[in-house]
């Protein structure tokens, strides 16, 4: 059950701050139906993130990976965004969002419109080719012949997401750095904060002296260290009755 105190608190923080960036993460997209990594249920307990999600498996091994990356693909092609991704939207159109720092590929964010994501993972919506780099929409990939081959030169593709093993795009990085260093709230929703660098952006925000609060029915790392407090419960309808009350409050 959601403490109705705590989301009267957080929309008093929003309402105060004027430079607020959220970090989302797999969390966020469970009420949409996608799995989140980890945790019951979560796709790493079906697969193993070092040996499905490396770089190393796409290139040496493309049939194996493929094997959980259309697993994916086939949840995010169904999925649609939910009442925290809208509020979310929202509050962007309030001029009371930033940036979302999203840790997820399913392109939810961009769905529900929200037009300033930093994608610190890149997303699956679209696959480039290895060899002469053609990219197509994934939606254009036939799931049922796998591993998929260039339509151009025949050569291995790999979705445009950032795999184990690979770097962080340099440009989401700074504008996340950036963002994460100089907001004065930083909302850190759905997410277990283990996974680096993506899980030191509420340190960054915290060290630059903004207020870290965490939606999320479970405690994180970040929880009585960095961030101020938990609002406990599911991002969807936190978020949702967050924006409800941020209207109800007098100007
Ligand atoms: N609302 C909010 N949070 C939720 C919900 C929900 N409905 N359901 C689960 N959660 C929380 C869990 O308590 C957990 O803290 O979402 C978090 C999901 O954690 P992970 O599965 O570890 O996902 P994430 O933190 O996004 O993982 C980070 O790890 O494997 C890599 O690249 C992958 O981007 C991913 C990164």
């Amino acid at each position: 059950m959601v403490n109705e105190s705590e989301i009267a608190r957080l929309a008093r923080d929003i309402r105060k701050a004027s430079r607020i960036v959220a970090l989302s993460g797999a969390g966020m997209s469970v009420e949409s139906g996608i799995a989140s990594f980890r945790g019951p249920g979560g796709l790493w307990e079906k697969y193993d993130p070092e040996e499905y999600g490396h770089i190393n498996t796409l290139r040496y091994e493309p049939a194996k990976a493929w094997i959980m990356l259309s697993d994916m693909q086939r949840e995010i092609l169904k999925a649609k965004p939910n009442k925290g991704h809208y509020a979310l939207a929202e509050l962007e159109r309030m001029g009371k969002l930033r940036a979302i720092i999203t840790q997820n590929v399913d392109g939810l964010h961009h769905v529900a419109g929200n037009r300033d994501v930093i994608e610190f993972h890149g997303h699956l919506q679209s696959v480039s080719c290895m060899d002469c780099g053609h990219r197509v929409p994934s939606a254009d990939i036939d799931l049922d012949k796998l591993p998929p081959r260039c339509s151009k030169c025949s050569g291995p593709v790999k979705p445009d997401a950032v795999f184990f093993g690979e770097a962080i795009p340099s440009d989401a990085l700074m504008r996340s750095h950036r963002e994460a260093s100089t907001c004065d709230l930083m909302l850190v929703i759905g997410t277990s904060a283990m996974v680096y660098p993506a899980a030191s952006m509420p340190d960054i925000a915290h060290d630059a002296g903004a207020r870290v609060v965490e939606i999320n029915p479970s405690e994180t790392p970040l929880t009585g260290r960095i961030s101020a407090y938990i609002v406990k419960g599911p991002a969807g309808d936190v978020l949702e009755r967050v924006v409800q009350q941020l209207k109800s409050l007098p100007a």
